[in-house]
């Protein structure tokens, strides 16, 4: 696949300035999590942020995609997802061994600052950091792109939204939300999350959302990530290329496409609050009363395995080896300089 970054840079001008799960997703997913943690959990939030706003984890959603651009956060640059090497839309599912390389991935990613958010003997600094990851991640590992190989995560694939020149991955991480919402401000956020929370504590995701913190355990970060994983990326194949990559190359998908794909985005930035929230009661209290007094995720006490066992290593086939150096020559980012995400 000829797809290089020199090119992507060379059409900046061309990419919609709005950043990326965009800003309005991330900040949703934020939202969406402040309205079910405990009172215990937020304020160990606000201490460790020191922000007592009543934005407290929206204002550091997006943190990690601005220092993935630093030079000193560069190494965090392939946290953000895992690919995938499967089969869409003829097979979708994530092996970690597989497909979490050893830079690391968004799974490994989350085991790692999960287990160094409360611990003394971790810095200030590195303790925030990895509130604001875990915040981030949790929310990237929803979009079903963020856990998928096939042409670097969507990018390499080239369709038009609203007659704009764009490609799959960023209208799933910022133009179809942007067009449901109207908008990417933090105050548009507060209201889609707003919305969601209703929907999922009395509305359409009542009794879907009940089994939403099933596999959650904190005990075992990596299982646990491994599920959201797993989730989202069945989405590839059910709706992201549900009849293969030709099918949406080059095409306008503004129409149809856009209105069975924003089903998924709204429920997936919906699971992302409701487990967010629950992870970081997890973190902070050992327990999770989760949402709407379902009473789940009781139990788990506290004290969690650090870090999480070193992974096997896979036999990758050649095309295998061939889509991960394609990966690492693009960059480590999920779209162009710029389209953050
Ligand atoms: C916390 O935030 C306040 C104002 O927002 C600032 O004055 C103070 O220096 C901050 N403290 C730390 C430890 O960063
Ligand atoms: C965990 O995170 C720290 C801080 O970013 C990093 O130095 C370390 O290499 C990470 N460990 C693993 C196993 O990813
Ligand atoms: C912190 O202490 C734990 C044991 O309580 C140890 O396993 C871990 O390596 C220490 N971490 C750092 C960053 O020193
Ligand atoms: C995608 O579009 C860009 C710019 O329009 C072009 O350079 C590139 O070759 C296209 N890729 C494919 C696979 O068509
Ligand atoms: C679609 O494009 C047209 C023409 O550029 C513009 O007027 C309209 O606002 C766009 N619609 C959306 C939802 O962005
Ligand atoms: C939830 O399940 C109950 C009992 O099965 C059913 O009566 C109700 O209509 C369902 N609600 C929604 C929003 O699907
Ligand atoms: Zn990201």
């Amino acid at each position: 696949m000829a797809f290089h970054k020199a090119t992507l840079l060379s059409l900046l001008p061309l990419i919609s300035p709005s950043v990326a799960w965009g800003t309005l997703g991330h900040d949703t997913v934020a939202f969406i999590a402040q309205s079910f943690v405990s009172k215990k959990t937020a304020s160990f939030a606000k201490a460790l942020l020191n922000d007592s706003s009543d934005a407290y984890l929206a204002n550091v959603a997006t943190w990690a995609d601005s220092y993935r651009y630093t030079a000193e956060g560069a190494f965090s640059s392939p946290l953000h997802y895992i690919d995938a090497l499967d089969d869409p839309p003829a097979e979708c599912n994530v092996d970690y061994e597989r497909d979490c390389p050893e830079e690391g991935c968004i799974v490994s990613a989350i085991a790692n600052y999960t287990a160094r958010i409360t611990p003394a003997n971790v810095s200030l600094v590195e303790r925030q950091k990895a509130l604001k990851w875990v915040i981030h991640f949790l929310g990237d590992i929803h979009q079903p792109l963020h856990v998928e190989n096939l042409e670097i995560g969507g990018n390499g694939i080239n369709v038009t939204f609203n007659g704009t020149a764009t490609n799959l991955h960023h209208i799933w991480d910022s133009n179809m939300p942007e067009k449901l919402i109207g908008g990417y401000s933090l105050s548009d956020a507060r209201a889609w999350a707003g919305e969601l929370v209703g929907a999922i504590t009395a509305g359409k995701y009542a009794n879907a959302s009940s089994t939403w913190l099933n596999g959650i355990d904190i005990k075992d970060p990596v299982a646990s990530a491994m599920v959201w994983a797993q989730d989202a990326n069945s989405y590839v194949c059910t709706a992201v290329v549900p009849k293969g990559q030709e099918a949406v190359e080059g095409k306008e998908l503004q129409g149809e496409y856009y209105d069975e794909a924003i089903v998924v985005i709204q429920q997936q930035i919906a699971k992302a609050g409701v487990r967010l929230a629950a992870w970081l009661d997890l973190i902070v209290e050992g327990k999770t009363g989760g949402h709407g007094g379902h009473g789940y995720g009781h139990g788990y006490g506290h004290g969690y395995g650090h870090g999480y066992a070193k992974r096997g290593e896979a036999k990758l086939e050649d095309w295998m080896v061939e889509a991960r150096r394609v990966r690492r020559a693009f960059g480590y980012n999920c779209g162009a300089e710029g389209h953050q995400h």
